[in-house]
């Protein structure tokens, strides 16, 4: 075991857990973060995306111990009352289907909007590499592009 301090949506927090755990237990099991998913827990599916330093990164396959000081963001910490301009579209385009992998959708989203507020429909099909079984894609599309034009 070792301890870590992790800045997690502003705050920063202890843990003692072995190095090799993947952030996203950290996350989910020790800082009681569940919005952040596990699915394949490979690397593959990007259902446990979060941001370090505003990259869109796959917490399944990231140890705490690579984390450093790095500012990491998790879909709670998006904004403080639901009012990312991504939210707001996705609400309006009704994206989630099931809902399992749209944190992920969303957390990819908002790292590409971050570096590409205008981005074209390639721009997004290059981007957003999130598997979703419901296949919610042509929605996710939609509200990229809504929620680049304000919401
Ligand atoms: S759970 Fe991390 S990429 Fe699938
Ligand atoms: S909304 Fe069901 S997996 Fe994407």
């Amino acid at each position: 075991m070792a301890e870590y301090v992790l800045n997690v949506n502003g705050q920063d927090y202890t843990v003692n857990v072995m190095p090799d755990t993947p952030l996203l237990w950290v996350l989910r099991d020790e800082l009681g973060l569940t919005g952040t998913k596990y699915s394949c827990g490979e690397g593959v599916c990007g259902a446990c995306t979060v941001h370090i330093d505003g990259q869109a990164m796959r917490s399944c396959v990231i140890p705490v111990s690579s984390v450093g000081g790095g500012a990491i963001t998790t879909i709670e910490g998006l904004s403080p009352d639901g009012s990312h301009p991504l939210q707001i579209a996705w609400i309006e385009e009704q994206v989630p289907q099931c809902g399992y992998c749209q944190p992920g959708q969303i957390m990819t989203a908002a790292a590409l909007l971050a570096k590409n507020p205008d981005p074209s429909d390639e721009d997004i099909d290059g981007a957003m590499n999130v598997i979703c079984r419901c296949g919610t894609y042509q929605r996710v599309r939609k509200a990229i592009h809504r929620a680049a034009q304000g919401g």
